[in-house]
Formats: structure tokens, sequence, C-alpha cells
């Protein structure tokens, strides 16, 4: 199940707003669709959309190359792949693997002689952000599984698995890593309201591989932690700050508070371009307010909806990268966790 694949000359992308009724791929050939891609969550989960924006960059540079060669010389080609640049890495802004992914496509070009050469460091760029990605969600799965007792329940939100990766997971990477070690038992899968990535998309990818899922609506966290069973509740990141303030899907902050009342320990787990030293802390995130039209609600009644929240450092008991697991102090241990630092 490939939620990106680079087709040659275009962005393939497995709609995720269709699944799991319908199994459609959209072929993209303008970087202007990858934006709306994005935006739209046809493509969704920070490290995927890190990769789409490094392969949007590459359709911008193509499209630009083809035109420098009739009227473009290469300030100007630069100046508008800069610009194309910066409008994918704003396309969903608390998802720093977007921004980080597009700015380090944009730096491979820095040494390119012409447009066309641009192109291709380009695309080579690319499809090493996604390779990357791919190792570091199997390291991430072996550290992370690692931690689990034998006969493991965990407790997770949103999807962080193939789907929202180069593939393989990241918080679900843990759980497909501790299923293969034959160490789980199963997990529980909150629906994730509004847009239901837990019941549309992590409870379809979990019965794919055949491990044991129940599906939860979001408000049944508490009494299920409270009864106990959860070795873990282990979600993903959009964003990580240097002093270990997690942004993710909104509720994952409840659930951290809930983890912490009830002694289960809470684990996020992201790849290290998900951690950014250059957010101080989680008040310095962006957070993401969506169309009200998300939300059901009667006409006329006012929406809020925020698709992210900030869990605060101090509820997290460890985060774990392919670099390994930091516990706190976060301000001192994530030095070395992250891709910027
Ligand atoms: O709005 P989404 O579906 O893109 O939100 C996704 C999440 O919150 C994930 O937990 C996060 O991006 C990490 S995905 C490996």
């Amino acid at each position: 199940m490939r939620p990106i694949e680079w087709t040659g000359g275009r962005l393939r992308l497995l709609d995720q707003r269709l699944l799991p009724a319908r199994v459609e791929l959209v072929e993209l050939e303008r970087w202007e669709d990858v934006v709306v891609a994005i935006q739209s969550m046809q493509v969704r989960g920070a490290p995927a959309i890190g990769v789409a924006g490094a392969y949007g960059l590459v359709l911008a540079a193509r499209t630009l190359a083809a035109r420098a060669l009739s009227h473009l010389d290469l300030p100007a080609f630069r100046e508008q792949l800069a610009t194309a640049a910066r409008q994918l890495a704003a396309a969903r802004p608390p998802a720093v693997n977007l921004r980080w992914a597009v700015a380090r496509a944009l730096r491979a070009a820095d040494a390119a002689a012409t447009p066309t050469d641009a192109a291709e460091r380009i695309l080579r760029e690319a499809q090493a952000i996604e390779a990357e990605d791919l190792r570091a969600n199997m390291a991430i799965g072996a550290h992370g599984a690692a931690l689990l007792p034998l006969r493991a329940r965990v407790l997770t939100h949103c999807n962080t698995g193939s789907l929202a990766t180069a593939g393989y997971g990241t918080a679900l990477g843990v759980v497909r890593a501790a299923w293969e070690q034959g160490k789980l038992k199963d997990v529980v899968a909150t629906e994730t309201r509004p847009l239901l990535q837990g019941a549309r998309l992590t409870a379809w990818e979990l019965s794919q591989e055949g491990i044991p899922t129940t599906l939860i609506v979001d408000s049944a966290a508490a009494s299920i932690l409270r009864d106990g069973g959860i070795a873990a509740v282990i979600v993903g990141a959009d964003r990580i700050a240097a002093n270990g303030d997690v942004a993710n899907k909104i509720g994952t902050y409840m659930l951290a508070v809930l983890a912490k009342a009830h002694g289960v320990p809470f684990y996020v787990a992201a790849p290290s371009s998900t951690v950014d030293v250059d957010t101080p802390t989680g008040s310095a995130i962006p957070v993401e307010q969506r169309d009200p039209s998300e939300v059901a609600a009667p006409d006329g009644v006012e929406v809020s909806n925020p698709a992210f929240d900030v869990t605060p450092a101090d509820l997290v008991t460890a985060i774990i990268t392919e670099r390994g697991v930091f516990t706190p102090p976060y301000a001192e241990s994530l030095r070395s966790g992250a891709a910027n630092a």
C-alpha cells in the first residue's frame, strides 16, 4: 500500500479522502495540484506530505526547466522555483516535515549548472528523502517495540501507518514491529474525529495485516484506560519542539492527560525530520484551523475545527525516533534527535 509513487513524470497519489470505500489513484503533473492535494488531504500524515512536497518541487523544476529552454535563464528559473517551494512548504503549516523536505529538495539544486540539471538533482533528493523515511520507520519500529512488554495491548490515535509515511509507519511502525516479533496482543484504535483517520485508515491498514484491532469512539478512551490492560499509548507527531512539546492530531493531548492519570506510558514515535530545534516550545507551533464543513453542525451553528493540539512535554514518557529513544529532559536529550540540529 503506497500512498505516493513517482511514475517517472507524474506524482501518483492514493486518494486518502475516499478510503476505504474507494481505492482510487490520482496522477498529478502540476506542482500547484500537489499543493491542493496536501491541503485537501488526498495525501496526509506528516512524513508522507514531506515526500509529496519534495516530488511537488520536482514537478515545478521540470515545468520551469522546459520553459527555460525557450526563455528562462538560470537566475529567473531559481527565483520561480523558490516561489513554488514556498507555496509547497506552506500547504499545511504544522507539519515540519513538509517544510524540511521541500527546503532539502530545493538546496539540492544549489550546485546545478542548468535548470535541467537542477530538476534531475531535485528528483534524486526527493527519492532519497522517500527511501530514508522508509528506513527511519523500520528503525523507529525496532526501537519502539523494545519498550513494550509481552502480549501488549496498544492504544493509538489517528493514522501513522504506511499511508501516512513512505511506508511501514511511525507509531504503527512500532505496532507492526511488535506484531512481527510476536509481542503484540492487539490494538485499540480511536476513530479520530472529524475525518476518521483511525476508523477509515488505521483500522483498514491493520485489518489487512491481520493485526487484531478494536475501534473505539474517541470519547471511550478514558474508560478503556481506567479499566486497565493498555500497555502503552503510542502516537505520531506533526512537529516536536526543542523542549519536547508535541503537536499532533487533535485529541492527542487528551490521550496524554488520560495516560498520565492512569499510569500508562505515553510514547511519541516520529522520524528525526519531525523534531524541530528551531521551534523552541509548542506555543510557537501554528494550529491549523480547518474548514468548519468537516464537522457536522446545524446551519448557523458556529464550529471550531482545530486539526492539531499540542501535548506538553511533561506528559510524554519518551520520544522514539530512528536515532533511538529520548527521555526527559528533552531540551537536552533531543539535541541529537533532530534532523536540523
Ligand atoms: O491531519 P492528518 O491526517 O495529516 O494528521 C496526521 C497526524 O496527526 C499524524 O499523527 C502525524 O502526521 C504523524 S503521521 C506518521
